[in-house]
């Protein structure tokens, strides 16, 4: 084992992941590579497999084409903090092995849109047995603050961040469809368009691909290969992403042309319609125009936006996932919405962007006057957390975003005590500048905004205080924001 944890050597001779210094002699032979990310504290790694073992060549901080470049470039040192040699450690089995090290490396200094991209073309490739007609690569999400408040037609500051789902597809001549995925084993096939609700991730394409026929002609089958690498119910919008990523592939691979904000509107359609989700716009309109290093201030009534920039590389995003997914979280997340509604009415507003704090004594049901409470504080702290990032001054984020969580607790009423209990952690370091639960609630993930120096020590004291309390860890996700949806190709 000593010999495999010195380093390994990777096809054409290259040696890497031994320490500078080190004796390359020492390296071993024959290896495999594999990609892992998220490995316990959240370091990414990329590891091989040698006769020895399993070998991390090279992990850390930093992304996994950071590491991958840094080890291309015979520099295996940066951030690298953790060697794991445990066959044992979770890996995302969605992340396929490379051939060689090479390949594998090489793949790894692709941007994480074209990964996506390629291993969306190679899975539909390897699946189909034939090219794929069109590909589109489409990003997750962080919100800054706004939550629940789309649907309201209130203010939202989201930014797409570099996690993405990759749909390939190509259409048919007959009516079939055929699904396949990186992330579930089985693959999903229909004679025609089902008209019916599967309780699947099919759903979403299948809702998506509806909504384009309603719109248009109805088109033809077709086979598809999704690719992802956003975890779901983190509150990430995987959902969101894969509903993007079909729709704007689909589009381009039917000849049609969409402006984002309708291709928005009719991802939404396809949530709130076939796949029973009453969500609102900030998901889709996020991972079609967001824009890299920037937040985007979105009204959802007028569907104003303005890019805002994010805070300079002295400040990290952290996500904490606290690995609740609640059974009844669409059913709440529904009954959130029309309560909103219900309160509105009550008003005599359109909507709760209307009302004002001083409306909500006027709404008799105490729990629809506490939700009504949260989307108009929740909305004027979307204001001011703009500015305060115009103002580039981050710190002025962070009691925004415990006044969030707090709202959300109380009035809205989605958080649990595992979130709560990672805000409070997070909220005794000193390097952390705010945090609050991010999403639809009821599990998922809270959102940190830390210091960069610092997020080593806030990811151990939370790991720890929420391993103390709940008996597990939570996943951690560094994430950095990115552009929206990659352009779609037709090929
Ligand atoms: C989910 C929905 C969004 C939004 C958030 C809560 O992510 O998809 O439309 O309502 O919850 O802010």
């Amino acid at each position: 084992m000593e010999h495999a944890a010195r380093g390994a050597r990777a096809a054409g001779g290259l040696t890497i992941g031994l320490l500078p210094g080190d004796d390359p002699d020492d390296a071993n032979e024959h290896i495999d590579v594999a990609i892992a990310t998220g490995l316990g504290h959240a370091r990414n790694a990329v590891l091989a497999r040698t006769a020895d073992g399993m070998v991390a060549l090279g992990g850390g901080l930093g992304t996994l084409s950071e590491i991958a470049l840094a080890l291309r470039n015979r520099r295996p040192t940066i951030g690298i903090k953790t060697w794991r040699f445990d066959r044992q450690d979770r890996t995302e089995p969605e992340l396929p092995i490379a051939e060689n090290a090479t390949e594998a490396l090489d793949w790894l200094v692709m941007s994480a849109p074209h990964q996506l991209d390629e291993r969306a073309r190679s899975g539909f490739r390897q699946a189909f047995g034939y090219p794929p007609g069109a590909v589109a690569v489409a990003p997750g999400r962080i919100n800054i603050i706004g939550e629940h408040t789309d649907y309201n037609e209130g203010f939202v500051l989201p930014a797409a961040i570099d996690r993405h789902i990759g749909v390939a597809l190509r259409l048919r001549r007959d009516a079939r469809i055929a699904l396949r995925s990186d992330r579930y084993q089985a693959s999903v096939e229909f004679d025609a368009l089902p008209t019916r609700r599967q309780g699947n991730w099919a759903d979403y394409v299948i809702g998506v691909t509806r909504e384009i026929d309603q719109r248009y002609d109805p088109g033809p089958g077709f086979d598809a290969f999704v690719a992802s690498d956003i975890p779901v119910g983190s509150g990430l919008s995987s959902s969101g992403a894969l509903d993007v990523a079909n729709a704007v592939a689909m589009l381009a691979a039917r000849g049609i042309e969409l402006p984002a904000v309708e291709t928005a509107r009719l991802c939404q359609a396809a949530e709130n319609g076939f796949v029973g989700a009453h969500t609102g716009i900030m998901d889709p309109f996020t991972a079609l125009t967001a824009r890299g290093g920037n937040a985007i201030l979105l009204d959802c009534r007028s569907m104003r936006d303005e890019h805002v920039p994010l805070p300079d590389g002295r400040f990290a995003w952290l996500l904490a996932d606290s690995r609740v997914r609640h059974e009844l979280a669409l059913t709440a997340y529904n009954e959130r919405r029309r309560e909103c509604e219900a309160a509105a009415t009550v008003l005599g507003l359109p909507s709760l962007r209307d009302a004002r704090e001083a409306d909500l004594p006027g709404i008799a049901n105490p729990v629809e006057r506490r939700r009504a409470q949260h989307v108009v504080t929740e909305n004027s702290r979307v204001l001011q957390a703009a500015d305060a990032l115009r103002r580039r001054s981050p710190r002025g984020l962070g009691p925004l975003l415990y006044a969030s969580h707090e709202s959300l607790r109380l009035d809205f009423a989605v958080s649990c005590r595992e979130l709560d209990c990672l805000v409070e952690l997070a909220a005794g370091m000193p390097q952390v500048i705010g945090a609050r639960m991010m999403g639809g609630g009821f599990g998922g993930c809270v959102l940190v905004l830390v210091e960069a120096g610092g997020i080593d020590d806030v990811e151990q004291h939370l790991a720890e205080g929420y391993a103390d309390e709940f008996h597990k860890s939570p996943e951690f996700y560094r994430v950095r924001s990115v552009d929206g949806v990659m352009p779609e190709r037709t090929t």
